[in-house]
């Protein structure tokens, strides 16, 4: 009786060290906690679908969330979103994280809270090849298409006081080049790491970076006072580091920022 007391004891205890407990940093089951990542999957490099290779979101944004959740162990899920519903989403805590090339922005720190800047950009006009866009000055009286909700869109607006343009807003960046090519819009204001994308793939268009205009830095979003902030923060920066990052970079952007 007793020994087999002992054995039901010792298979207790294998059982409680090993599958059948509960880990520390998974949910139950065993399970890694899911979190839910909102995106704006129109933005190549940073977050896009590939028609031809199926609808899956790819993109350095999902390379990097991939590798910061690895490390802190949480699986992730992606939703894709217009960019102008992304901070409402966190608000709304429909997600837990935003990546979407987002820059933290004084305004947006009023409703969501930033990690450090992982990556930077410069604003640009882009337009058509013989459209004669060359400096501000010339979109006098000329369209200019913004993304809703961007800092692209604020830039465009601060633009405007010296020089009278118009403005229209699209929800999707590749909107905004459709409209350029239909000759809706004579140009269009979209982050040079972005624009790199648009040339190689159409011959048609030209840009020029904004001449001293401050820097347009993505950081990842959470919701006001989340837990998570302090954690990939962490994380984030033993992916800078130990060269990660760099490597995501260069895979993705084709140059280091070094
Ligand atoms: N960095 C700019 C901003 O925060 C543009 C980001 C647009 N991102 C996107 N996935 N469409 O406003």
């Amino acid at each position: 009786m007793k020994k087999g007391l002992a054995i039901f004891s010792v298979i207790l205890l294998i059982c409680m060290l090993s599958a059948c407990g509960t880990s520390q940093t998974s949910g139950s089951g065993g399970e890694k906690k899911v979190l839910q990542m909102a995106t704006s999957a129109d933005y190549k490099p940073f977050e896009y679908k590939d028609t031809a290779k199926g609808s899956d979101i790819m993109g350095f944004d999902v390379d990097l969330i991939h590798a910061l959740a690895d490390k802190l162990g949480y699986k992730i899920e992606i939703k894709d979103m217009d960019f102008n519903s992304l901070v409402p989403a966190l608000q709304a805590k429909q997600a837990d994280i935003v990546l979407a090339g987002m820059t933290p922005t004084e305004d947006r720190k009023k409703n969501v809270d930033f990690t450090d800047i992982y990556y930077t950009a410069k604003h640009m006009i882009v337009s058509k090849k013989g459209s004669g866009i060359k400096t501000v000055d010339d979109l006098k009286g000329k369209t200019l298409g913004v993304q809703l909700g961007s800092i692209q869109e604020g830039k465009a607006k601060e633009l405007q006081k010296k020089t009278a343009f118009k403005i229209e807003n699209r929800n999707r960046i590749p909107d905004l080049v459709q409209e350029m090519n239909a000759g809706r819009f004579d140009a269009a204001i979209i982050e040079d790491t972005v624009a790199k994308g648009y040339f190689e793939a159409d011959k048609n268009l030209e840009g020029f970076v904004i001449q001293d205009s401050e820097e347009a830095g993505s950081a990842i979003a959470l919701q006001k006072d989340s837990p998570y902030t302090k954690e990939f923060n962490k994380a984030l920066k033993e992916l800078k580091d130990s060269g990660e990052l760099e490597k995501l970079i260069v895979k993705w952007f084709g140059g280091s920022q070094k």
